[in-house]
C-alpha cells in the first residue's frame, strides 16, 4: 500500500498529492511516470512525477479529476492509501549543457515539467519557462516555477494574470524578436502541443513534446499506448513520453485519445450513481 502523506485541493479539480513511495524515489529522473491504482479492481492510470523527496522518501502528484478514476481519487484524503504506485516509466528527459531551454507547460502540464526544467538549471543551463491556464486562480505552482526558472513568463485566456492569451502567444512573440532559443519542450493538452511544434517547424527549432496517451501496461506489450512519430510507430511508455514534436502524427493522437469515450462516459454516469445512492442513504440515515 502507498500512504497518501498530504493532499491539497488546488484550483477546480485539480489536486495535489504527496505519497510515501520509497522504492520510486531512488529510481525517479526528470520526464518519468508513474502508473497507480487506487484498489484491486481499479484502473490503471499514468501520472508524471512532478518531484520527488530523497529524504522522506516521497512523490509528489498533480491530478486533474477528468473521469471516474481521477474523480475517486479526488475523494481520497490524507491517511488514505493507494494500492499500486508503479514506476518510475519512460525515458528520463535528454538533459544537456550550454543551451537556453524553454519549457512550455499547460496546465497539469506545469507540474510535468517542474523537474525537466529543474534538471535543465542544476547543470546550468537558461532556462525560461511559460506557464498558462484559463485564468488567474487555475494556475499551478507558480512559486515552484520561480524558484527554478531564470524566467517565469505567464499567460491566461481571460487576461486576468501576465499576458492574455495562450501560451503560444508568448512563444510566438519571444521567437519574432529572435530571443535566442535552443530547445523547446512543451507538456499540455494535445492541441496545445501541436500549436507549440506548428510555431516552431518553419523556424527549425528543436521541440520535445511529452505525449499522454492512453496507456496500460506501461511496459510496451499492450500495445495501447502507441503513437505515430516520423512515420514510425513507437510506444509512449518505454520509447518515450518525449518526443520530436515536429514529427509527431498529432491527428492520430487525437483520434487514438477518444476511442474509448462512450465507455469512459457510461463509466463515469454509474459512479455518479452509485455516489448519489450512497448520499441518500447517508441522509436518510441521519
Ligand atoms: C505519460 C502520462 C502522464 C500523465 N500525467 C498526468 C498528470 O501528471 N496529471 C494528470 O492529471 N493526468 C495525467 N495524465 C492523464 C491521466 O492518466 C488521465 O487523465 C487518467 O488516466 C484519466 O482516467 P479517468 O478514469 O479519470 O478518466 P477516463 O474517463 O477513463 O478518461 C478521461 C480521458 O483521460 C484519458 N485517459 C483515460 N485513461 C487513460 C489512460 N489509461 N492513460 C492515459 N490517458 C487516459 C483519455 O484521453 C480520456 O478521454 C497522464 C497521461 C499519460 C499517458
Ligand atoms: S501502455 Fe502498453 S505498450 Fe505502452
Amino acid at each position: 500500500m502507498y500512504p497518501i502523506v498530504e493532499k491539497n485541493d488546488l484550483a477546480a479539480k485539480v489536486y495535489r498529492y504527496v505519497i510515501k513511495a520509497p522504492q520510486i524515489v531512488k529510481k525517479a529522473r526528470a520526464g518519468q511516470f508513474v502508473i497507480l491504482r487506487l484498489h484491486e479492481e481499479g484502473e490503471r492510470i499514468p501520472i508524471t512525477l512532478a518531484d520527488w523527496d530523497a529524504v522522506q522518501g516521497t512523490i509528489t502528484l498533480y491530478v486533474q479529476a477528468v473521469g471516474k478514476t481521477t474523480t475517486m481519487m479526488s475523494m481520497m484524503k490524507a491517511g488514505d492509501s493507494l494500492m499500486d504506485v508503479v514506476g518510475p516509466f519512460g525515458v528520463p528527459s535528454h538533459v544537456e549543457p550550454g543551451k537556453t531551454f524553454v519549457a512550455i507547460g499547460g496546465g497539469f502540464g506545469i507540474a510535468a515539467i517542474h523537474p525537466i526544467v529543474r534538471a535543465h538549471k542544476l547543470i546550468g543551463n537558461k532556462t525560461i519557462s511559460i506557464i498558462g491556464s484559463r485564468s488567474k486562480d487555475l494556475l499551478l505552482m507558480e512559486d515552484e516555477m520561480r524558484a527554478i526558472s531564470d524566467e517565469v513568463r505567464i499567460a491566461t485566456d481571460d487576461g486576468s494574470y501576465g499576458t492574455k492569451g495562450f501560451v503560444t502567444t508568448i512563444l510566438k512573440s519571444m521567437l519574432e524578436q529572435r530571443e535566442p532559443v535552443d530547445v523547446v519542450l512543451a507538456i499540455g493538452p494535445v492541441v496545445m502541443m501541436k500549436a507549440v511544434a506548428d510555431l516552431t517547424r518553419p523556424l527549425g527549432v528543436q521541440t520535445l513534446v511529452s505525449l499522454n496517451p492512453i496507456m496500460m501496461d506501461g511496459t510496451g506489450m499492450c500495445g495501447a499506448c502507441r503513437v505515430v512519430v516520423g512515420n514510425k510507430m513507437k510506444f509512449a511508455c518505454v520509447d518515450g513520453p518525449e518526443f520530436d514534436a515536429h514529427a509527431v502524427d498529432f491527428e492520430l493522437l487525437m483520434a487514438r485519445q477518444k476511442m474509448y469515450s462512450p465507455q469512459e462516459k457510461i463509466s463515469f454516469d454509474i459512479f455518479e450513481k452509485i455516489c448519489e445512492a450512497q448520499e441518500h442513504r447517508e441522509t436518510a440515515a441521519w
